[in-house]
This record gives structure tokens, C-alpha cells and sequence, in this order.
């Protein structure tokens, strides 16, 4: 079975992304270029992530899925950890009731419940509140790596029966999401840090320039404009 029937169930390719993903990147460059601290870069991130949100809403995509914290994010200085924590706790109280009334279901891969008591608490409130919507599905990546998640689910195949390409793709924490279409990656890097290795076999890559607190609605719709441009093989001609 091709990787592309395995993740499709032999489906109809569509023309149009249904499933984006985005690794935020250079919110510290966009504060050190203003002579600002870090933590700001990160605050005027989350306003990029509500813009950017609402796009994807707007333009129907299906599923939405932004690298939030890495699992090697956790080696930056505690101040620093802290700040995303409480940015994380403020963006699902203000933003969750936005969510839930613009029928927007939360999802989140990674291992979320390493985080403090009060962070999973809400995390989880905010899953259990939108749960029932069908509309735009916003996944963050949180405590997440893409090694950590293919160990995991490798190891829960391995419980069930036979190691197969399909039997770990059914296990990963995207195994309920439409196939990865396009990957995003603003700030100039051009490497993947450890996000969606498995997703991306025969995902469209687009890396821009722009800093991730600088992103917004239009540069969503150049990487659209840019996917309908590609031509996707999957390996045949
Ligand atoms: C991305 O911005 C946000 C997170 C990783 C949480 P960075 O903090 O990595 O910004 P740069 O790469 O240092 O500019
Ligand atoms: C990737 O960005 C992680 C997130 C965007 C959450 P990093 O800034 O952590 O990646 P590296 O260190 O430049 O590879
Ligand atoms: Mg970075």
C-alpha cells in the first residue's frame, strides 16, 4: 500500500490544502531587533496566532496545526518557560469562549500532562468544551516531538500486533486528522526541530521570511496560493 493510500484510505487528492501546520519560529529575533525582551516577541506571537486562526477559519481549512512548545523548548531558561506558560494559560481563558461559539474544536498532540496541574486543567476544559464542534480543527503542539510521538506510537502498535508503516500512522497523536498537506516555517530557518518528521513523508514546504509576531492573514493565503502551484507526486510520475 502506497504511503499516500495508507494516510488517504485511497481517497481523491484534493486540489486545496485541508490540513496546514505551522512551526512558529522568530519571535525572539522580532523583540531583539526592537531592543525589547523575549517575552514580549512571544506575547506579540500569540496576536499572530488569533489572526492567524481566524484566517484558517474563514478559508475553510480543515485542520490548523501550530508547534507551540517543543519538547526541547524546555532547555531555555526558566523565565523563559514560564512566560510561554502563562501566555498559554491567558490565550485558552480569553480565546476559548471565541472558539467555542465559532464552532472551532481544540486538539492538542504532545504530552500536554507534563505540564503544571493547573495548565493540564484548563487544557483539558478547553477539549471538553469544544469537543462536540466540527468546524476548523485547531491543533497545537505542546510538549511536543515528533521523535517522542513515533517512539510512542511504535511502542503502542507493538502491543497490538505487528510494526507496520500503517499500524504506528493509526497510533500518532494526528491519527484522527486529514493527511498533512502543507508545512509553514516562518523566520528564514530552514529545518524541520523535531515537528511532524512522520506527517511530512510527502507534505508541500514553504519557509518564509517573515518573523512569526509579523504573520498574518495574507502570508496564509501566499503559502495557499503557492501549494496550488506545486504538482504532488507521491513518488509516481
Ligand atoms: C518561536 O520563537 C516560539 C517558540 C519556540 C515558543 P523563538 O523564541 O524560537 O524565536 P527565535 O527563533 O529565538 O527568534
Ligand atoms: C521550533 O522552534 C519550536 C517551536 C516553534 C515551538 P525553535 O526555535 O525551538 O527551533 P530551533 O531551536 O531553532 O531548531
Ligand atoms: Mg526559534
Amino acid at each position: 500500500m502506497s504511503l499516500l493510500k495508507a494516510h488517504d484510505k485511497g481517497g481523491e487528492v484534493p486540489a486545496g490544502a485541508r490540513h496546514v501546520a505551522i512551526i512558529m519560529d522568530g519571535n525572539g529575533r522580532w523583540a531583539k531587533k526592537r531592543h525589547m525582551p523575549r517575552a514580549l516577541g512571544h506575547q506579540r506571537g500569540v496576536e499572530a496566532v488569533r489572526r492567524t486562526v481566524k484566517a484558517a477559519r474563514d478559508m475553510g481549512l480543515q485542520a490548523l496545526t501550530l508547534y507551540a512548545f517543543s519538547t526541547e523548548n524546555w532547555s531555555r531558561p526558566e523565565d523563559e518557560v514560564s512566560a510561554l506558560m502563562g501566555l498559554m494559560k491567558r490565550f485558552i481563558i480569553a480565546d476559548l469562549d471565541e472558539f467555542a461559539s465559532n464552532n472551532v474544536r481544540l486538539k492538542i498532540i504532545g504530552d500536554y500532562k507534563a505540564f503544571a496541574p493547573d495548565v493540564v486543567e484548563l487544557i483539558e476544559g478547553a477539549l471538553a468544551r469544544t469537543a462536540g464542534n466540527d468546524g476548523t480543527t485547531l491543533v497545537v503542539a505542546l510538549n511536543y516531538g515528533s521523535q517522542d510521538e513515533i517512539a510512542r506510537a511504535a511502542s503502542a502498535a507493538a502491543s497490538k500486533g505487528a510494526i507496520t508503516p500503517e499500524s504506528i500512522a493509526a497510533e500518532l497523536d494526528t491519527a484522527d486528522l486529514p493527511p498533512l498537506d502543507l508545512l509553514i516555517r516562518t523566520s528564514g530557518e530552514v529545518r524541520l526541530s523535531n515537528f511532524l518528521l512522520w506527517q511530512a513523508a510527502y507534505a508541500e514546504m514553504i519557509f518564509m521570511d517573515v518573523l512569526w509576531p509579523d504573520f498574518g492573514p495574507a502570508h496564509l493565503a501566499e503559502a495557499l496560493a503557492e501549494f496550488t502551484q506545486r504538482e504532488r507526486r507521491y513518488g509516481g510520475r
